[in-house]
């Protein structure tokens, strides 16, 4: 049964390795109620993340969660091809789920995110860990959704820190600089999730082992994709490991991760076609002062967290916590 005050998400993702360790955190935490998932071209289309999730959904058990597919193709220019080299061909490092019985929803994912808002007026929780097309494109249908999120969590960004596909971008941000542009101009509250937090709480070959010696399908598979990721990994870190990026924004979405340093200040996205295409422009300037946070600013910040991130992770999706 859902706990009754468990936070109402739509979770709208890129299914990637690490966006199916975020989806089995969620599955796996009793303060998350997923209520609808929408795909969106990233690491891999958006009809092969569509498939993913609903794999993952099935071997949880879980396939009740709808998941519609989003935008193949960002709001300007096409879909790149995604990232093999990172998260394999199938998306999910080449591990092999049993397909799910159950289908997309005839919507779009900006369809199903409208609806939700609609039937969660003031509730709803918009938990973002691929590129934010189908979130302009929500916008695009109701200007009016901003008043009825009560939160958008964005896994994007690099405040302080380099990015990951350019000198100063990151993916989710660069694969769809217009949109992202629209989404953090919008007027909601946002919880920017970047690079500045998600590169340094690493997932070690430990974690990993914990995660394959539990014997749980869910657990177990993840781990297997793990060990692809680890293969993208070590070239930036040097030993066996991972970044954790999209577990750690739902891990924050449903307050199981509590930051520590996470100002409200401005924040731009630079949607120009210059070499700072992409690019997370945070005002962080009162960096020597604590950073205060910027009157009417509405975006957090996440720069540094209160507690370690990974054995919280494995405990959750263990069922330990
Ligand atoms: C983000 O980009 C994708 O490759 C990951 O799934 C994550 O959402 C990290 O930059
Ligand atoms: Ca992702």
């Amino acid at each position: 049964m859902t706990n009754p005050t468990a936070v109402p998400l739509y979770l709208d993702c890129d299914t990637g390795i690490d966006d199916a360790l975020a989806v089995g955190y969620l599955l796996a935490h009793p303060d998350a109620n997923l209520l609808g998932i929408g795909s969106v071209s990233g690491n891999v289309s958006a009809a092969v993340g569509a498939v993913n999730t609903l794999d993952l959904l099935a071997l949880a058990g879980r396939e009740d969660i709808p998941v519609a597919s989003g935008a193949h193709h960002p709001l300007a220019g096409e879909f790149a091809g995604g990232a093999p080299h990172v998260h394999g061909a199938n998306g999910i490092g080449g591990v092999d789920l049993a397909p799910a019985q159950a289908e997309t929803t005839g919507e779009t994912a900006a369809e199903m995110l409208v609806r939700l808002a609609r039937e969660n007026p003031g509730t709803l929780h918009v938990l973002a860990i691929g590129p934010l097309t189908n979130l302009a494109l929500a916008l695009r249908l109701d200007p009016n959704l901003p008043a009825l999120v009560d939160h958008v969590t964005i896994m994007g960004g690099a405040a302080m820190v380099p990015g990951n596909i350019t000198p100063v971008a990151e993916a989710n941000i660069a694969n769809d600089a217009e949109a992202a542009a629209a989404v953090l101009a919008a007027d909601w509250d946002i919880t920017l999730v970047p690079l500045d937090v998600t590169m340094e709480h690493v997932f070690e070959e430990e974690h990993r082992q914990q995660l394959l010696a539990a014997g749980q399908p869910m657990a177990t598979a993840l781990g297997e994709m793990l060990g692809y990721y680890f293969g993208f990994y070590e070239s930036q870190y040097g030993r066996p490991c991972s970044a954790m990026h999209d577990p750690l924004a739902a891990a924050i979405a449903v307050g199981g991760i509590v930051p520590a340093i996470a100002p409200r200040v401005n924040v731009q996205v630079d949607a120009t076609a210059g070499p700072g295409r992409g690019q997370t422009v945070c005002d962080l300037r009162g960096r020597f002062r604590g950073f205060p946070d910027q009157p009417g600013a509405r975006t957090r910040v996440v720069l540094t967290l209160a507690e370690e991130f990974s054995p919280h992770l494995v405990g959750t999706i263990l069922g330990a916590n």
